[in-house]
């Protein structure tokens, strides 16, 4: 299907590949007021009381989160020696914080926030289901051996670029179920050799994440001790990761950053299906409301949600369909055709989307690396092109005026969400230095 987008001005950017940023034309003032959405903010603080329930579960299951109690948490820290690497010294830069996802315990990366959450919802409602835990029963009884024994019958299935299938891969042989991860033909090898030792099956296929997501799911449609998680489509998963947004509240709260209307904040969230940043774009629109502007951002070559978005279709788009490759370095982001329920929640939610190119990613990743002491893959790095594209380019120039935030950008918070590498093995990551440093020397 070949698709026309519409005039705008990033549309030659877009079909060029070229990195831009566009901002949505269909941007609202309290666009999560919309009854006939399909999740309601009542819903974020549904899903933070669940992770509360679960949380001496997690504890249980996982030694690493004995400090949190059970919570999956990261750190909010300040962009400094890498604010000057940047360029972004300037006060017009406001403050500058990275939201470092990329360490977050049990999955090293943002799907802990969503893949563990179904996982363990699911089991605790299939343990309730079949009798095995009682209305006022300790939750920590799911870990018992005889639960796994129970759980052990099931199989948790999910089609996943890598890290969605490790965080689901993770959390669902913690309890003892069975688990399949259908991978794309971008799956990054330590990902599949990762889930192969923690005895999970994965199932490589050859073609690219819808395809993958596709097949997992009719495979799951058959059998029905097969539970799948569905990254297209999944509510659980996006209320998941809309939790973060009350975790990120209490943070800029601990650190005295006001959010108003003369302090916007602005987040940047690297995107591949949507269902993470639109989860947490999500959260922090209920917790922030219009003094929130939340950007996702894509690999010039995959931006699924910016081509469907700006096309105005109700017919999902793909980049297929306006002549881009999907091909990119970024694997988590290597998605060719965004979620459609994602879509639907994000379509007036959104303030815009900006593209990166790959050497940008990796030269970002080295220099959080030098100055930040932060250890990213690439796909997580791509949110330090943000505060650039606001302050700098036409297009973020013309949404801060039109915003009236223009003459606030000195009090204005960019957090650049930083989504996955901590568990990315010491030899790949010494090959992303090296191609890094190549890149460098040349330019
Ligand atoms: C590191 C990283 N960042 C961002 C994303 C994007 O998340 P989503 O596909 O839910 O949009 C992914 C997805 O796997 C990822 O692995």
């Amino acid at each position: 299907m070949a698709i026309h987008l519409p005039d705008n001005p990033a549309r030659s950017d877009v079909l060029a590949g070229r990195p831009t940023l566009w901002t949505n034309p269909h941007y609202t003032e309290n666009a999560i007021a919309d009854a006939t959405l399909p999740v309601q903010p009542s819903d974020v603080d549904e899903a933070q009381e669940n992770w509360r329930r679960l949380a001496p579960l997690l504890e249980t299951c996982f030694p690493d989160l004995k400090a949190t109690r059970g919570e999956i948490r990261s750190d909010l820290v300040p962009l400094e020696a890498m604010r000057k690497a940047l360029d972004y010294d300037d006060a017009q830069f406001g403050t500058l914080l990275v939201k470092a996802d990329s360490a977050l315990p049990v999955a090293g990366s943002i799907k802990a926030r969503g893949g563990v959450y179904e996982v363990f919802l699911f089991a605790e409602l299939l343990a309730r289901r079949e009798g095995l835990l009682m209305a006022d029963e300790d939750i920590r009884r799911l870990a018992a051996p005889d639960a796994k024994a129970f759980f052990s019958r099931y199989t948790i299935a999910v089609g996943s670029t890598g890290n969605l299938g490790l965080s689901v891969g993770v959390a669902a042989r913690a309890l003892g179920f069975r688990a399949t991860v259908h991978m794309s033909a971008d799956a990054k090898a330590w990902k599949v050799e990762r889930l192969t030792r923690l005895g999970v099956e994965v199932v490589r296929h050859d073609a690219d994440y819808t395809t993958a997501v596709e097949n997992a799911r009719i495979a799951a449609e058959s059998d029905s001790t097969i539970y799948f998680v569905d990254d297209e489509q999944s509510r659980h998963l996006f209320l998941g990761y809309s939790v973060a947004a009350l975790e990120l509240a209490e943070q800029l709260q601990a650190r005295g950053i006001v959010v108003d209307a003369d302090h916007p904040l602005f987040l940047y969230l690297p995107c591949g299906i949507g269902g993470a940043p639109g989860g947490v774009a999500y959260g922090a629109k209920k917790v922030f409301g219009d003094n929130v502007h939340c950007f996702f951002v894509e690999p010039a070559q995959s931006p699924c949600a910016l081509v469907h978005l700006m096309s105005g279709s109700e017919d999902l788009v793909s980049v297929y369909d306006v002549g881009l490759t999907n091909r990119t370095e970024a694997d988590g982001m290597a998605v060719a055709r965004m979620s459609a329920f994602v879509a639907t929640v994000m379509r007036r939610m959104l303030a815009g989307i900006f593209t990166v190119d790959d050497a940008s990613l990796l030269r970002w990743l080295l220099s959080a690396h030098q100055n930040q002491n932060l250890r990213l893959e690439p796909s997580a790095a791509a949110g330090f092109a943000g505060p650039d594209f606001i302050v700098k380019h036409p297009a973020g120039k013309d949404f801060c005026a039109y915003q009236r935030i223009g003459d606030h950008l000195t009090g204005a918070t960019h957090i650049i969400w930083t989504t996955g590498g901590a568990f990315v093995p010491e030899e790949q990551f010494q090959t992303f230095l090296h191609t890094a440093n190549d890149i460098a020397a040349t330019d």
